[in-house]
C-alpha cells in the first residue's frame, strides 16, 4: 500500500495569562474539524497546539500568585491539556515554549540565521516602565504605561536583530510564486501591501525581560516574543531532526487574524534566513464578539465552552462556531442563536431524523435495513440530489467554507424531511407491494442518513458515531473514506445498534440560565456558590448550595458578605427569560442593576418602592446578557421553591447594613 500523503497544521500556541474562552476554542475546533476530515481524505495527520509561555507578562502573573514562574506556567499549561482533553480536542502534539525540545529549536534556529548572516546586535529604544520592568510598545516620549499608568523613560538596551528588511523581495516573491499562502485573499491583500510598504529589521532579543529562553554564550540575552513563540511550531515535530520525522514544513497554520502578519512575514522570513522549508498555507479566520466588542474578563463578556458542552455537548458547539459565521469573518456570539440553531438544526433536523427513521425500520422491519426493490422516480430523486450533495460538502470542505459545507448537508436532511412526509410509509398497508414500497422508502432514507452520517463526522464526532452504531453499519464512521462515498452502499440486513440519545430539545430559556449560571461559577468560583440566578431562592434550581448542616463557618466568614437594605426603584421583564426580572435597586451609596430569579411569582409593578435584603459584594456576573450587581434575598418556599422576598416590619433606612 502506497503510504499516505501527511498533513500538518496547527492552532496558534495559547498565552497562559488565562484559560480557553470560545475564542481559542473556535480555531482549535477548526483545526480538529481539518484533521478529522483530512483523515477521511485519506491523509496521515498530525496536529499541534500548545501554550506560549515565555515574557513579562507571565513573570508577572507568578509573582501575584506568589509562585516561581516555572510552577506557574507548568499549572496553567495543565490547565489547558486538560480542558482540550475533556472537549475531545486533544492535539497529537501539545507544545510548550518551556519544553526542552523548544528551547534547542530556538537557539538551533539562533544559530542558522546568525550564521547566515542575518543576526546582528544592535540597540533598542524604545519606551520603558522601571515599575513594571518592560519596554511598552509602539509608546512615544512621553506616554504613560498602559498597565500601570505611570510615565515611561526612553531607555535604550543591547538587542539582537533580525534582518527582516532583506526579506521583503524574497517575501513579495515567495507570495506571488504561492498564490495560497495566505487566505483568505482579503488578508492576503493587507499583507501584500505591508510588505510593499518596506520592512524595518526586528528586535528579537531582550535584555531587560528575565522569564524566556537564554540566547546562548549571550546572557542576559534572552529570545522575545516571536522569535520564540512561532518556532513552537517546528519544535513540535521534531526541531533540528524535523527530516526525521517527516512533518515540516506545515501544510497549515489556523491563526486568528489578529496574529496574520507574525506568520506569513516574521515566519517565512526567519525559516528563509535559516534555509529551512516554508509553511504551505496560513489561513487566518476573524473574531467571535460579545455584544460586538472583544472578549475580556475584565468587561465580564467571556464565554467559556465548558458550561456549553455540559448542556449542550460538544457537538453542539462544534456545529454552531462552525455553521454560525463564514470562515474568515467576524461574528457574534450569542447564546440565543446558539439554543436556536441547537433546537432546529440538531435535535428538529439531524436527531430527529435518525431516530425516527431507525423507529420506523425497528417497527416495521423488525430493526433490520430493509433492502430496496425498485426505485421509484422520489426515491430515484432523492438519490441523485443526495449524489449531489457528496460533491458539493467536500467542495466547500476544501475551501475552508465550513458554513456552506453545513448548509449543503442540512439540505440534503431536509429533502429527506421532505420525502418522507410526501411518501408517508407510515400510511401503508401491510401487503406485498406496500411492504416493499416501505422497505424502498426506508432503505433510501437510511441511505441518505448513512451519507449525511459520514459526511458530518468531521464536525460531529460524538453524534455521528452514535448514529453510525444505531443504522448497525460495519466498522466506524471514521474510518470511511470520504473519496469513495457515494449512493449504494448501505450495508442492509443488520441489526440496528440500541436507540441513541442525541440531540435532546431544551427549553430556549431554561438552558441558557443554565449555561450562564455554570459559566459564572467557573469565573468567579468563590462569589458564585448557587448555580442559581441572583436570588438567594433560584428559579429553577431548588435551593441553594448550602454548606451541610455539619459545616460550620466561622464569623468572620459571614462578615465577608455584606449585605445590605435596598428599595427597589424600577422593575422590568426580559425579553426571552421569562424567570427573570431586571431590577434597579437603591443600596444607599448608589443605584444597582440587579436581576431576580423571581418573575413567575412577582408582578414588576408590585416591586417598585420595595425594601429588600441585598447581597451587595458578590462579583457582578450576566444573566441572558444582562449584566447582574449583587443579589436580592428571598426565601425559598416549598417543593417547586417558590421565592419569597425577605424584607422588614419596621421602617429601615435605605443602605443600612445587616449583620
Ligand atoms: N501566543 C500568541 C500566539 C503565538 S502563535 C506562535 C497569542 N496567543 S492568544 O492566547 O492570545 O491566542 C490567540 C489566538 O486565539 C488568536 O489568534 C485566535 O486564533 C484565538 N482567539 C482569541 N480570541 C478570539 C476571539 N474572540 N475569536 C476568535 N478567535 C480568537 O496570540
Amino acid at each position: 500500500m502506497p503510504a499516505k500523503p501527511k498533513f500538518y497544521l496547527t492552532t496558534p500556541i495559547y498565552y497562559t495569562n488565562g484559560l480557553p474562552h470560545i475564542g481559542h476554542t473556535y480555531t482549535t475546533v477548526v483545526a480538529d474539524v481539518i484533521r478529522r476530515y483530512k483523515r477521511m481524505r485519506g491523509y496521515q495527520v498530525v496536529m499541534t497546539t500548545g501554550t506560549d509561555e515565555h515574557g513579562v507578562n507571565v513573570e508577572r502573573a507568578a509573582k501575584n500568585a506568589g509562585v516561581p514562574e516555572s510552577e506557574f506556567v507548568a499549572k496553567m499549561a495543565d490547565a489547558w491539556r486538560a480542558l482540550w482533553e475533556e472537549l475531545g480536542l486533544s492535539a497529537e502534539e501539545f507544545v510548550r515554549t518551556t519544553d526542552l525540545r523548544h528551547v534547542r529549536t530556538v537557539q538551533w534556529l539562533f544559530k542558522l540565521c546568525r550564521e547566515n548572516g542575518y543576526v546582528y546586535k544592535g540597540h533598542y529604544t524604545g519606551q520603558y516602565c522601571i515599575y513594571d520592568n518592560a519596554f511598552v510598545n509602539d509608546a512615544k516620549p512621553g506616554d504613560n504605561c498602559p498597565d500601570c499608568g505611570r510615565p515611561t523613560e526612553t531607555l535604550t538596551e543591547e538587542n539582537y536583530f533580525f534582518k527582516l528588511s532583506a526579506f521583503q523581495k524574497p517575501l513579495l516573491d515567495f507570495y506571488k510564486k504561492n498564490p495560497d499562502f495566505i487566505q483568505p485573499e482579503s488578508r492576503k491583500n493587507e499583507i501584500v501591501s505591508f510588505v510593499e510598504g518596506g520592512l524595518k529589521d526586528l528586535s528579537i532579543t531582550r535584555t531587560t525581560v528575565r522569564w524566556g529562553i537564554p540566547v546562548p554564550g549571550e546572557e542576559p540575552h534572552v529570545f522575545y516574543v516571536w522569535f520564540d513563540a512561532l518556532t513552537a511550531y517546528l519544535s513540535a515535530v521534531g526541531g533540528p531532526d524535523y527530516e526525521k520525522r517527516g512533518m515540516w514544513p506545515a501544510d497549515l497554520h489556523l491563526v486568528g487574524k489578529d496574529i496574520i502578519r507574525f506568520h506569513t512575514v516574521y515566519w517565512p522570513a526567519f525559516l528563509m534566513a535559516a534555509m529551512l522549508p516554508v509553511p504551505k498555507q496560513v489561513w487566518a479566520h476573524g473574531w467571535f464578539l460579545m455584544d460586538a466588542s472583544k472578549m475580556s474578563k475584565s468587561k465580564g463578556n467571556v464565554v467559556l465552552p465548558r458550561p456549553i458542552a455540559n448542556m449542550l455537548g460538544m457537538d453542539a458547539l462544534r456545529y454552531f462556531l462552525l455553521r454560525e459565521v463564514a470562515f474568515g469573518q467576524d461574528g457574534n456570539f450569542s447564546y440565543d442563536a446558539l439554543v436556536t440553531r441547537y433546537n432546529s438544526d440538531l435535535a428538529n433536523g439531524l436527531g430527529n431524523l435518525a431516530s425516527r427513521t431507525a423507529a420506523m425500520i425497528e417497527k416495521t422491519f423488525a430493526g433490520k435495513i430493509p433492502k430496496a426493490g425498485k426505485l421509484e422516480a422520489a426515491d430515484e430523486a432523492l438519490a441523485r440530489e443526495t449524489q449531489a450533495g457528496i460533491g458539493e460538502v467536500l467542495d466547500y470542505f476544501e475551501k475552508m467554507n465550513f458554513a456552506r459545507a453545513l448548509e449543503s448537508l442540512w439540505t440534503v436532511i431536509a429533502a429527506a424531511d421532505k420525502y418522507l412526509t410526501t411518501q408517508k410509509p407510515w400510511s401503508l398497508g401491510d401487503s406485498e407491494a406496500d411492504m416493499q414500497r416501505k422497505a424502498n422508502i426506508l432503505a433510501t432514507t437510511a441511505e441518505l442518513l448513512r451519507i449525511v452520517t459520514v459526511l458530518a463526522h468531521p464536525v460531529l464526532p460524538d453524534s455521528t458515531a452514535k448514529i453510525w452504531t444505531l443504522l448497525g453499519q460495519p466498522g466506524s464512521v471514521c474510518a470511511v473514506e470520504l473519496d469513495g462515498l457515494r449512493w449504494g452502499q448501505l450495508t442492509t440486513g443488520a441489526p440496528l445498534g440500541k436507540p441513541q440519545t442525541l440531540f435532546p430539545r431544551v427549553e430556549k430559556s431554561e438552558a441558557i440560565e443554565r449555561i450562564e449560571s455554570m459559566a459564572n461559577e467557573e469565573l468567579n468560583p468563590s462569589t458564585a456558590p448557587a448555580p442559581a440566578p441572583a436570588t438567594a431562592t433560584s428559579a429553577g434550581s431548588g435551593a441553594a448550595a448550602a454548606p451541610a448542616a455539619s459545616e460550620k463557618i466561622g464569623i468572620e466568614d459571614f462578615a465577608k458578605v455584606e449585605m445590605r437594605v435596598g428599595q427597589i426603584k424600577t422593575a422590568e421583564r426580559i425579553v426571552g427569560a421569562d424567570k427573570l426580572l431586571k431590577l434597579t435597586v437603591d443600596i444607599g451609596t448608589e443605584i444597582r442593576q440587579i436581576c431576580a430569579g423571581i418573575a413567575q411569582f412577582y408582578e414588576p409593578d408590585s416591586l417598585i418602592g420595595r425594601k429588600v435584603a441585598v447581597v451587595t459584594n458578590l462579583a457582578p456576573r450576566k444573566l441572558r446578557g444582562v449584566v447582574s450587581n449583587g443579589m436580592i434575598i428571598a426565601a425559598s418556599v416549598g417543593p417547586e421553591g417558590r421565592p419569597v422576598l425577605a424584607g422588614f416590619p419596621e421602617d429601615v433606612e435605605i443602605g443600612a447594613r445587616l449583620k
